[in-house]
């Protein structure tokens, strides 16, 4: 074989070669655990698009709601169950009223709701080892730090951290949030989000305005 043949040989070995280990990722990606779990939330209509949550994670009520855009750790729990505090027994027969060969009678059961949706705005960020208790929502653009613990609601854009989870700080001043609030640059057209400087606030929101106009 001549010189050049022999070169046109391995260039064309090393395209295909690269071409084939780049479709070997992307099919490993598609139906790896994580991208499948995400895409049946996303059917489904807990998750909104661009939104991910880390397998180990559990989403108890399936009436929960997860914007767009959310970034969930593993292990969190959205929407922890209750057990009822002031019956007679925490023990779930105190309301199912059947456990084994146990029948709690109708009128001595307790009315408890055992879960209840939590709701999860756009652009949240849940840290990894998380506890949202059921009922809670969380606004847009709020972040749950590690190890949190959240019973109450997060207002948008806070930084909530701890057990309780409390309010520390916000990401951005006020008239900013209320500014990004009313953009909803979340639901914008991919051509539109493509154009935002991402580090750029202001100048995002510039451009976010001017389209509004
Ligand atoms: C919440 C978080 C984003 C805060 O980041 P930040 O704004 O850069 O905050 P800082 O690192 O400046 O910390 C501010 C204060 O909060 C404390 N702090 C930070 N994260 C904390 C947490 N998860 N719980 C309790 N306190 C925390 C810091 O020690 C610091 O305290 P100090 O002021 O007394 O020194 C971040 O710490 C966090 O928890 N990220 C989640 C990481 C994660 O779970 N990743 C998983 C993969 S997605």
């Amino acid at each position: 074989m001549s010189s050049i043949a022999s070169c046109w040989v391995k260039i064309a070995a090393v395209l295909l070669y690269s071409y084939s280990s780049r479709k070997r990722k992307e099919f490993r990606h598609r139906h790896s655990d994580r991208s499948r779990w995400n895409r049946k939330l996303l059917r489904s209509g807990i998750i909104g698009e661009h939104s991910y949550v880390v397998p180990g994670s559990t989403i108890v009520d399936s009436r929960s709601r997860i914007g767009k855009f959310c970034s969930i750790a593993k292990n969190v729990s959205i929407g922890t169950t209750m057990h009822p505090v002031h019956a007679l027994t925490t023990h779930p027969v105190s309301y199912s009223g059947e456990d084994g060969d146990l029948t709690i009678p109708p009128e001595n059961r307790v009315n408890f709701q055992n879960k209840q949706p939590v709701f999860i705005g756009n652009d949240v960020w849940i840290g990894l080892n998380v506890v949202i208790m059921d009922g809670v929502t969380i606004g847009d653009g709020a972040i749950i730090g590690a190890g949190a613990v959240v019973t109450r609601d997060i207002p948008p854009y806070a930084i909530a951290l701890g057990i309780p989870a409390r309010v520390v700080k916000y990401r951005f001043d006020e008239n900013t949030i209320a500014r990004l609030l009313k953009t909803r640059w979340w639901d914008r057209p991919p051509e539109v989000i493509r154009q935002l400087p991402m580090g750029n606030i202001p100048a995002s929101l510039e451009i976010l305005e001017k389209l509004d106009s």
